[in-house]
Formats: C-alpha cells, structure tokens, sequence
C-alpha cells in the first residue's frame, strides 16, 4: 500500500526533507519512511536519499494513479473515487458492473490499458499501455433515456476545453463524438446506458484519446496530440483538466439546462455548416445535406438536398468537400 500523506509531504517541498521531520509528522519510524520511500521507488518514483540532508521527490512516474489524480483535484464528485487498473479488457464494461452494484455517480474508472476498448459500432479503440488515456465515468443523472446524448456533448466540450486552455490545441467536434486535431481523430467519446423506458439507472461516459501513442500504429486517418504539439504529453495533468471541465460542465447543465453547452458545442463544432454525407442507422442509402445545428437532446439537424430537414440521432457521418 503507498503510503500517500508521505508521498504528498514529499510533493509539497521543494528542497530536502528530512527523515526526522517527516517521522514528526506522521508519527512514523524513520524504518518505516524508508520501507515506504522503497515502495514508492517500486512504483516509479525517483526520489534521492542523501545522508545528513533527508529525501527529495526528483520526478513523478507516467502513471495515471489514483492518488496522484485526487492530489489538488477540487471536484466535488468526478474523480473523487477512482479504479485504477494496469490492464482491463474496457473500462465500460468494469464501470458498468460497479454502477449497477451501488457504485455512486462520479467514480472513475481508469486503465493505463485495455485489450478490448471499443469505439462507437463495435469498432475497436485501439489501447496501448501507458501511451493514451482510457477512462470511463459512472454518471447516474435524472434524466429521460432520450437525453443520454447530452453527456456525449458535455465530455466534447470538455475535452476540447481542457486541449485549448492546457495545451493550446484547437480541437474540434465531428458529430456524434469525435474529437479532431487537424481534422484527424485523436479521441473519441463512447456513452452506454442501463435505463427503463422512462427512467435512467446509469450511464457509462467512455473517453479514448490517443495521447503519446506512437502514430504509425494507429488506423489512418486517427492522430496523436503528441504529433499536435510535438512534445510527449503529461497524460495525468490533462486527464485533470478534463476531469475538472466535465464536472463545470455538469453542474452547468444540471443547474441552468442544455442551452449554454449547446452554444460551446457549437463553437468547437466542425461538422455544423459542412455538406455532409449521413450513413442513418436503419437506412440503406446515405443521405447527402447540409449540417445546419444540434438540438437539446443532441441530435443533428441537417438540411437535404430536397430541401427537407432531417433530424439525426444516430449514425456516421463523413464532411464532403465543400
Ligand atoms: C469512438 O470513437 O467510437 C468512441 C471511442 C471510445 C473509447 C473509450 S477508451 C475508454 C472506454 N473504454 C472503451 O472500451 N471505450 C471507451
């Protein structure tokens, strides 16, 4: 077990800290700080240990651990309980499981990998260790089973907040739920409901975004945020972020309604005044129109070149060149 209070004394100073003071504060043998400075090297952590002087934090492990996720979070209650695994075969289906086992809303299930990540129409989401973030949320709103898109569009503008204000990237939204860098998919949002016709029991918010991942193993036409900025990302830091915007955003819309997410939607929007080609589920010809907004349950509205207007809520989309 990491001993976290260690871990957070030794994160707040800046200098050395001796064994000493640290036993003073925990009320802990200087054995025992040393068979817990051992435990927190095991798991990456550099930390020097210099006679006379005491102990220095020199770096931190890329590693998304659940303290260090917590450390300086001030969400009221995304991200406050988190699940961290080295390895599942998708976070959904872990989040899931704990939802509908009393699991409350908020909890974060993470993994630094999965084996079987899957994207929207069963396609995969491609998850290699330690190079992307993988997480899903538990999410228990009062809501219609109708409404369930409505996560979909905070967790975009989330995510598109937290790329801009973080790391300067201008992403953009293609409807339903991919997130765009330069017109290449580096993320995507996968939400799945357990609901009764008129009541939601849960709704699993999955986020996929390919991080530090090395690009040639990715699927053309995906892109990596690292090829955006041209430097490895901090995956923790960003994961916070986004952390911290889902909830803003949540509240947001809990407190005053859809209508100022829909207008952040929009301005992230790439899809919203491109001609676009509709593949509609339980269609068998792709309609071709124009994409003129999104409404309050997230549906899109498109105008035909019939010029009827169709409204969408669920499919693939392709932007034709205009
Ligand atoms: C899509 O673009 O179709 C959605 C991709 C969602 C991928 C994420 S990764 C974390 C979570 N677990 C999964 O198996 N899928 C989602």
């Amino acid at each position: 077990m990491v001993n976290t209070e260690l871990l957070y004394i030794l994160k707040r100073e800046t200098g050395y800290i001796s064994g000493e003071e640290i036993s003073g504060q925990l009320g802990i043998t200087r054995a025992a700080i040393w068979k817990h400075i051992q435990e927190l090297r095991n798991l990456g952590y550099d930390i020097a240990a210099v006679p006379h002087l005491g102990y220095k934090l020199l770096s931190l492990p890329d590693r998304l651990y659940p303290w260090e996720i917590k450390y300086h979070l001030k969400n009221k209650f995304i991200g406050k309980a988190v699940y961290y695994y080295e390895n599942l075969s998708s976070t959904m289906d872990t989040a899931m499981d704990l939802a509908l086992n009393g699991v409350s809303e908020g909890a974060l299930i993470i993994a630094e990998g999965q084996t079987e990540g899957r994207g929207r129409m069963g396609r995969l989401w491609l998850s290699p260790k330690y190079k992307g973030i993988y997480f899903s949320l538990i999410i228990k709103p009062k809501i219609l089973p109708q409404q369930t898109p409505v996560l979909t569009l905070i967790s975009a503008v989330a995510i598109c907040q937290a790329l801009k204000r973080h790391l300067g990237i201008e992403a953009q939204i293609k409807w339903p739920n991919d997130i765009l860098v330069d017109d290449r998919k580096v993320g995507g949002i996968l939400t799945e409901m357990n609901a009764e016709m008129d009541a939601v029991h849960a709704i699993i918010v999955g986020v996929g975004i390919n991080v530090n991942n090395d690009k040639g193993a990715l699927p053309y036409p995906a892109g990596t945020l690292k090829e955006a900025v041209g430097y490895e990302i901090n995956r923790l830091i960003l994961l916070k972020y986004i952390l911290s915007y889902f909830e803003d955003k949540y509240l947001q819309f809990q407190r005053q309604g859809v209508d100022r997410i829909l207008e952040e939607w929009r301005h992230f929007s790439a899809t919203l005044g491109k001609r676009i080609k509709l593949s509609v589920v339980g269609k068998r010809q792709a309609l071709i129109g124009k994409a003129m907004d999104i409404d309050y349950d997230g549906g899109l509205l498109v105008r035909l070149d019939s010029g009827l207007t169709e409204r969408v809520v669920a499919g693939d989309i392709s932007h034709c060149k205009q």
